[in-house]
């Protein structure tokens, strides 16, 4: 496995790769990789030849109080994991070559940036699409993995790379939870022993959802109605969003009809936590 540092040499090894056909499969990862990363990386191994996994902290996408400078840093753990999964290539490029002084140029996805997560974190999604964007410059992945864990991530990039005509097919891998459906999350180590307990109230809420839809309610706002009893019963919960709403536009929907998206976020603590289902048609 080789672990490439320098833009330059990451943009040659990938040239290289393209023209010998080697179609290249992409994830891009903040790092402090868990079983949710790797479920991505098997997926990228079967659509591609090559597989490159990128481990960047991304300050860009940190809000001034955020938590950038505490966010796990574990490169040696996560290239040995890499390793064990045939990973090609690791671009793990520092913090200077990513963001040189005076650079000013950023991609931002109108309409969809600032919904969700975006509303409560502003600027996040103008660092996400701006480092994916960059990221796909350098790596030129015919194929890019990310998790439908973050569903607004998934949307907004979806949105880019179809307004700016990247040359990329996005590919979406289901949510990995641990036993006891805590989704994984790099940001879970923050959490102490009873926070971990309550956190889990945030998938409760979802399967109450999942369970009032299969029995046959229709209504969002019902739906809506009967999450936010089971986030209640959390007092300890600080309920950042319970939306119910389109995948890809992000707007809440009246109905099941053309099916919809449940997502949530709350902080446990200084601990926020976000978690999702997708609701097929009804
Ligand atoms: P990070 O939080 O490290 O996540 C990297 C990828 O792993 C994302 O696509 C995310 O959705 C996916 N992921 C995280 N937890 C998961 C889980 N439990 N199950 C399945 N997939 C999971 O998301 C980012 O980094 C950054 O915003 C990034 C796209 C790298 C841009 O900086």
């Amino acid at each position: 496995m080789r672990i490439i540092r320098d833009i330059r040499e990451m943009q040659a090894a990938s040239r290289a790769a393209r023209v010998q056909g080697s179609a290249i499969g992409f994830v891009p990862t903040m790092g402090a990789l868990h079983e949710g990363h790797l479920s991505l990386v098997r997926r990228a191994r079967s659509a591609a030849d090559l597989v490159v996994v990128s481990i960047f902290v991304n300050p860009l996408q940190f809000g001034p109080a955020e938590d950038f400078s505490q966010y796990p840093r574990t490169l040696e753990a996560d290239c040995a994991r890499l390793e064990a999964e045939g990973v090609e290539i690791v671009f793990a490029p520092p913090t200077e070559q990513m963001y040189f002084a005076g650079a000013t140029t950023v991609v931002h996805v109108e309409g969809l940036s600032d919904k969700l997560d975006g509303r409560s974190r502003p600027g996040h999604f103008r660092g996400v699409s701006t480092v994916v964007a960059k990221l796909f410059h350098i790596v030129q992945p015919d194929y890019a993995v990310f998790g439908q864990k973050d569903a607004a991530q998934v949307a907004v990039l979806r949105r880019m790379v179809r307004d700016l005509n990247m040359d990329v097919e996005l590919i979406v891998a289901p949510i990995v939870r641990e036993a006891d459906g805590l989704a994984l999350s790099s940001r879970n180590v923050y959490l102490t022993a009873e926070q971990r307990r309550q956190a889990l109230v945030l998938h409760r809420a979802l399967l109450q959802v999942e369970g009032c839809a299969n029995s046959g309610e229709r209504s969002a706002e019902k739906l809506r109605s009967a999450a936010l009893a089971v986030l209640a019963s959390e007092p300890e919960a600080k309920l950042d969003y319970f939306e119910i709403i389109h995948p890809d536009m992000l707007e809440p929907v009246a109905d099941l009809a053309q099916g919809a998206l449940a997502a949530v976020a709350a902080s446990f603590g200084t601990t926020r936590l976000i978690d999702n289902l997708l609701l097929p048609p009804r």
